[in-house]
């Protein structure tokens, strides 16, 4: 399996050359980038090409949710394309991974296949209005296992949730965790946070830092404050 760093910084950008501008800022030996979904339509897989050349490990966050077939094939590309870890949305049910699974598996580059348990801006009251009637750690608890049984390296989640699924996984399972705030007090649109130090303690084992860094005055500066405090 890939190495790959405990920290991936998500470039949410439109635009072509403020993105290389942050990414150029940033060392590969500390961090991967993580390419999502507006990067990712605003650019295309060219942008994932200067980012390798660069050095840089990437983390392809586009969550696939369709049917198996879909999911399967996308997957195949994805991983042709060389990325450490990609990843799709365990809401879209066992078929749906297992099928993933078999799309990354037909490539030879083996990145990490993960699942995206429940979205970390999402917090009970949004999963009862999309009528789930579970409490969340159950439902947590309930995708986790499900991604478990397909298969898959890890799942993303808050780092909250880390202690209610950790007892059933395998001892080389990845906990994905976004939502990492310096404070507490600056949220966005993030509802279930921790910081960086937290998630370390509660077993993240990969960080997802966005706007706290690439937000910052001084990126670089964020990212050495954060690395201090999780090593
Ligand atoms: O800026 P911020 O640190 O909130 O960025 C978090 C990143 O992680 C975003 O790119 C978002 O799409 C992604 N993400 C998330 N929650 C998940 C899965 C991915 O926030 N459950």
């Amino acid at each position: 399996m890939n190495v790959i760093p405990k920290l991936f910084i998500a470039i949410d950008q439109n635009n072509i050359n403020e993105a290389k501008k942050l990414i150029q800022m940033l060392p590969p030996e500390i961090c991967g980038i993580k390419v999502g979904k507006e990067l990712f339509t605003a650019c295309g897989p060219e942008i994932i090409e200067w980012i390798q050349k660069k050095e840089f490990k990437v983390f392809l966050d586009l969550k696939y949710h369709d049917i198996p077939n879909t999911v399967k094939n996308a997957c195949f590309v994805a991983s042709k394309m060389g990325v450490s870890i990609l990843n799709v949305h365990a809401l879209g049910g066992k078929d749906m991974m297992l099928a993933a699974k078999e799309g990354v598996d037909k490539s030879t580059n083996n990145p990490y296949l993960i699942a995206v348990t429940l979205l970390t801006s999402m917090d009970s009251s949004n999963l009862k209005e999309i009528g789930f009637t579970s409490k969340i750690n159950d439902q947590i608890l309930k995708l986790s296992k499900s991604a478990i049984d397909s298969k898959l390296d890890g799942v993303v989640c808050s780092a909250q949730d880390i202690k209610n699924v950790k007892s059933m996984v395998p001892k080389d399972f990845l906990f994905v965790t976004p939502g990492i705030r310096l404070t507490s007090s600056s949220k966005d649109d993030q509802k279930r946070i921790s910081t960086p130090s937290e998630a370390i303690e509660m077993g993240s084992s990969i960080l997802v830092i966005g706007r706290p860094i690439t937000e910052a005055k001084n990126p670089e500066a964020v990212l050495k404050k954060i690395m201090n405090e999780i090593s």
